[in-house]
């Protein structure tokens, strides 16, 4: 591992020479002079002089080099029986005229606008639209509902949201039209417009505020790049945390570019003009970083896929896909082969397609089980790596870089600290603990550029949530430890979040739903086990005193509820009544020892407990 080790190694001790070669991959309009301002620590800003355009960086750049005629973006559609190839000059035409119109409807740089659209080419460019006149761009994954969306809504306080007439998903299409005028109903702040892209499956009703995409696009004169500083927000993308209130996790212009460069040659092995896919959502973090903005930087063909991993029309679609584009990495979620080879056990659809293209399979959002990976790595025969993440971050923490130096794979590890994460197991109080050893899995400040500087309008949430635990420390929200040779293990979140078909949710913003139901006394909401999807939710309820509701009828309501308040993606389906709640003596609920009971492990009684009978009566439901 001796590649890794030097830039491992350097990336620690002189982060700033590190950081500065590796700001030679991004065209700035003002070099970087200075690279890490830690003068406000434990808040670190990187590139502090610097000053750029993302959008030039993922697009104009490219054309400017010859490589208009590039695919940037390969869309399929197999839920609408449509694909289109966009060349790199063609995506600069559509994104500088939608910025022309975004400009047109007065935003300005660091302007929000709110993007709640579904995974189609437009949605590209309207982020991108954001980036060029430095504006700030806000997705919102089109499985939440209107609540949800309003919540952000409040919070970024955009100018303009731009929409879709609908998403499609395998059942039904969603309208999003009406989903967002609910959602601006209940906001406080209201936006000045609504930018609505008519898809020809559903027709938008068209209110004041909003405006048709094709005419304003139709008027307008494209926009040119705006120079924004290295430091200014490029994204906010909201995700979730302990309690209900979403996190606006803000990434910058200049770390973002350069860690999006980075990352894609060096942990991905990808370069310009190879052909990737990551099938996910742009809703979601691994969406904006791989599929959007570390490609496009990076000069590569992304693949834009529209559907599900099976049903369109089967469980041959992925392999369709790599076939039919070329395909040389691809990136999703292990639950979306979990979902394939449900259907297909023995992988028969395989061989109806040439996927000889293809060097790696990449996997993140959730524990890479062992099951999958023997699968993926049996029937795909290439290397199955595992790399480990999160939204906050924006790229990988733990992976084995195939870019900079590919090295054995361990089942059930991400694999080793990637350059510019100082990986340290702490224990309670704040110490390393032995090799091997479980802890709590911290990063020591600072954290690399590309990583969140802080939670959008407050820098106090930010400390408090990351920071404070392990005072030095970024806390990850995830246990694990670190092997005799290095290498990573991650076992599963340490707090109230989970994680449902590579699906980050909060438990406590479902709890907060399931309590206001008016039959419920108190509840309780723990991610348990599936086969599919990795996580469930399962809410665990107390009926109020003379309460005698159907049990059934309570947990239709609740489950609506649920999908009313949070949207169809919290995926919550089981609502169980029982007799308590397992609390301790001060009246806190024993949510972990309910966690570990779910997964069949042998938890000890807590000494805090109240009433260790509640804990037996718990075990059966649970267990059974
Ligand atoms: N807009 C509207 N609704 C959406 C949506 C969207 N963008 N995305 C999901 N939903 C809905 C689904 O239709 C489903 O609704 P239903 O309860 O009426 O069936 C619900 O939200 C739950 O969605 P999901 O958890 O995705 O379940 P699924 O059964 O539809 O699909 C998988 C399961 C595994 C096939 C799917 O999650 C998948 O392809 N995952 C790939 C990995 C991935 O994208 N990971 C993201 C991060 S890497
Ligand atoms: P998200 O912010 O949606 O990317 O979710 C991040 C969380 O997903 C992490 O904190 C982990 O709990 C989990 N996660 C992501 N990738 C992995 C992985 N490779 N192995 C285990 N857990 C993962």
């Amino acid at each position: 591992m001796a590649d890794y080790r030097e830039a491992y190694g350097q990336s620690l001790r002189d982060p700033e020479a590190f950081w500065r070669q590796a700001a030679q991959a991004i065209e700035w309009d003002v070099e970087p002079t200075r690279i890490l301002d830690d003068s406000t620590a434990p808040l670190y800003r990187w590139f502090p002089d610097a000053r750029l355009n993302t959008c030039v960086n993922a697009v104009d750049r490219h054309v400017a080099a010859g490589h208009g005629s590039r695919v940037a973006i390969a869309y399929d559609s197999p839920v609408t029986g449509n694909a289109e190839q966009w060349t790199y000059a063609e995506l600069l035409d559509v994104t500088s005229r939608f910025a022309g119109v975004l400009r047109d409807l007065g935003v300005q740089a660091g302007d929000r606008v709110v993007i709640y659209m579904p995974m189609i080419p437009q949605t590209v460019a309207a982020m991108l639209a954001c980036a060029r006149i430095g504006a700030v761009h806000s997705v919102v994954f089109g499985g939440f509902a209107p609540a949800e969306l309003s919540a952000r809504i409040d919070d970024a306080t955009p100018r303009v949201i731009v929409t879709a007439s609908c998403g499609i998903e395998p059942t039904r299409t969603v309208e999003y039209k009406p989903l967002v005028d609910a959602a601006i109903e209940l906001s406080e702040h209201k936006p000045e417009s609504v930018v609505v892209y008519q898809r020809p499956q559903v027709e938008a009703p068209m209110g004041e505020r909003d405006v048709d995409w094709e005419t304003a696009f139709a008027k307008a004169d494209p926009a040119e790049p705006v120079s924004v500083a290295a430091t200014d927000p490029l994204y906010i993308l909201y995700t979730s945390g302990t309690t209900g209130k979403p996190k606006g996790i803000v990434r910058d212009n200049g770390g973002h570019a350069v860690a999006m460069a980075w990352s894609f040659a060096n942990v991905y092995g990808m370069h310009p003009g190879d052909v990737w896919w990551s099938a996910s959502d742009v809703g979601w973090v691994v969406g904006h970083s791989y599929i959007v903005y570390a490609p496009l930087i990076s000069g590569a063909t992304t693949v834009l896929y529209e559907g599900k991993p099976v049903g369109t029309p089967d469980a041959g679609a992925f392999w369709r896909v790599i076939e039919q584009y070329g395909v040389q990495a691809v990136f999703t979620a292990p639950t979306a082969i979990r979902a394939i080879k449900k259907e297909d056990p023995e992988g028969a659809l395989l061989e109806n397609y040439d996927v000889s293209s293809l060097h790696s399979f990449f996997f993140a959002g959730e524990r890479l089980d062992p099951d999958t990976y023997e699968w993926a790595g049996g029937h795909l025969g290439v290397p199955i790596i595992d790399n480990w993440w999160q939204t906050e971050t924006g790229w990988p923490i733990a992976a084995n870089l195939r870019g900079l130096e590919p090295m054995p794979i361990k089942p059930g590890s991400p694999s080793v600290p990637v350059p510019g994460y100082d990986i340290q197991i702490l224990d309670h109080d704040h110490q390393p603990v032995a090799v091997g050893s479980e802890g709590d899995i911290a990063i020591k400040l600072p954290l690399p550029p590309g990583t969140l500087p802080t939670l959008w309008g407050d820098d106090d949430r930010y400390i408090a949530s990351y920071l404070s635990d392990h005072p030095g420390y970024y806390t990850s929200g995830d246990g694990g430890f670190i092997d005799e040779d290095g290498y990573v293990y991650v076992m599963g979140r340490t707090d109230d979040v989970i994680n449902v078909a590579g699906h980050r949710l909060s438990t406590g913003s479902m709890e907060a739903v399931v309590a206001s139901h008016p039959d419920v006394a108190e509840c309780a909401v723990i991610g348990v086990h599936d086969d599919l999807k990795g996580q469930i939710p399962r809410a665990f309820v107390v009926l109020k005193a003379g309460s005698d509701i159907d049990a059934d009828d309570l947990q239709a309501q609740v489950v609506a509820m649920v999908r009313e308040e949070i949207g169809p993606v919290a995926a919550l389906k089981e609502a169980v009544v029982v007799p308590a709640l397992p609390k301790t003596r001060s009246g806190k609920i024993l949510r972990r020892t309910m966690r570990g009971i779910a997964a069949g492990r042998d938890e000890p009684v807590p000494s805090t407990i109240e009433d260790p009978a509640v804990l037996d009566a718990l075990r059966d439901i649970l267990q059974g």
